[in-house]
Order: structure tokens, then sequence, then C-alpha cells
């Protein structure tokens, strides 16, 4: 018999330390729900990791991760979705809202330019100050969905 992992006896699930390694710029504020496909950024990488750009430039997309600082501690487990007429609510991980237990988001964007510590993209969704967790190239064979994609008829009624 399974015994669920529970946050108050499993010692795989105690807290994690993450250390970010850059930070989000650009003109956006505050968190809103904006049309971010054009929004440019810059992402000012921590001097201990600038040798770790090396080739970044020979991709076309970059997978960014970063963290929603200014998300308050959450427990949401259902999400209302109120925002939008004829949204269902749905579990907190059926959706990509920023509200979460930790508050992980990830998004493809388009590179632009690199320099010395720095990269400039196009269509990250992230306001500026946001520390960066991590940063991968976007790549095809590891990052397209294998087999038929399957979402509910309600992410096409969103705006992204
Ligand atoms: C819906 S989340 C999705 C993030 C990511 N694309 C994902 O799917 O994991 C994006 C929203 O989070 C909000 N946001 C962005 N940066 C944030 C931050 N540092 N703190 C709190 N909210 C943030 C903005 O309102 C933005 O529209």
């Amino acid at each position: 018999m399974s015994v669920a992992a529970s946050l108050e006896t499993s010692p795989e699930l105690a807290p994690l330390i993450v250390k970010p390694i850059g930070i989000v710029r650009n003109e956006i504020r505050e968190p809103e729900y904006i049309e971010w496909g054009e929004v440019c950024s810059r992402l000012e990488i921590a001097e201990e990791w600038r040798g770790a750009l090396q080739t970044v430039e020979s991709y076309s997309h970059l997978m960014v991760l970063f963290w929603m600082h200014q998300v308050e501690s959450c427990k949401i487990v259902h999400v209302p979705q109120g925002r939008y007429r004829d949204v269902p609510a749905v579990g907190m991980f059926a959706c990509r809202c920023p509200y979460r237990p930790n508050p992980i988001a990830v998004s493809v964007v388009r590179l632009r330019a690199v320099r010395e510590g720095e990269i400039d993209v196009i269509g990250l969704d992230a306001i500026d100050g946001t520390p960066i967790l991590d940063i991968k190239p976007y790549t095809p064979v590891l990052d397209e969905a294998k087999g038929e994609v399957r979402v509910p008829d309600w992410v096409h009624k969103l705006t992204y």
C-alpha cells in the first residue's frame, strides 16, 4: 500500500534553497495581464555565471525560469478564473496562474542579442526586477510534446 507523501512527515519535501542567477529588466513595473508577446526585456546575469552564456547566441529561443517574487505566499488549490467569462474553476496544477506553492514560472522567449553578461529577449511575461532562476536553450527535440496535444477548450478563451 502506498503512503501519501506529506509536507509534515516526508524529509524529501523539506524546504529547498534556490539562488537566482540574474534579474529581469524591462518597463513593466507591476504584475498585470497584458499581451507580453512583443515586450522587450534585458536579462542581467550575475557576474559569477556570465561565462555560462558562451554560445547561447546560437539559439533562436530560450526557456527562462523565473520566480514571481511579488506573488504573496499562497495556498490556493482551486483557481476560479473569475476575470474570464465561461472559464471554469480548475485545480491550480491545471492552469498557468501565478498563484502557486512555489511561484516558479517558465516562458519560451525569442532571443534578440547577447552581450557580455546580458541577454535581450522578446516576449518574457515577467515584470521588472524579477529574479531569474535558470536559462535553458529551447530545443525542439527535447521540448516539443510527443504525440497528440490536448488542452481544454477554455484555454483558447484567455489572452496571452
Ligand atoms: C500567468 S503567469 C505565467 C508565467 C509563465 N509563462 C508560466 O506559464 O509559468 C504571468 C503573469 O505573472 C505576473 N508576473 C510576472 N512577473 C511577476 C513577478 N515577478 N511577481 C508577481 N507576478 C508576476 C504577470 O501579471 C504576468 O501576466
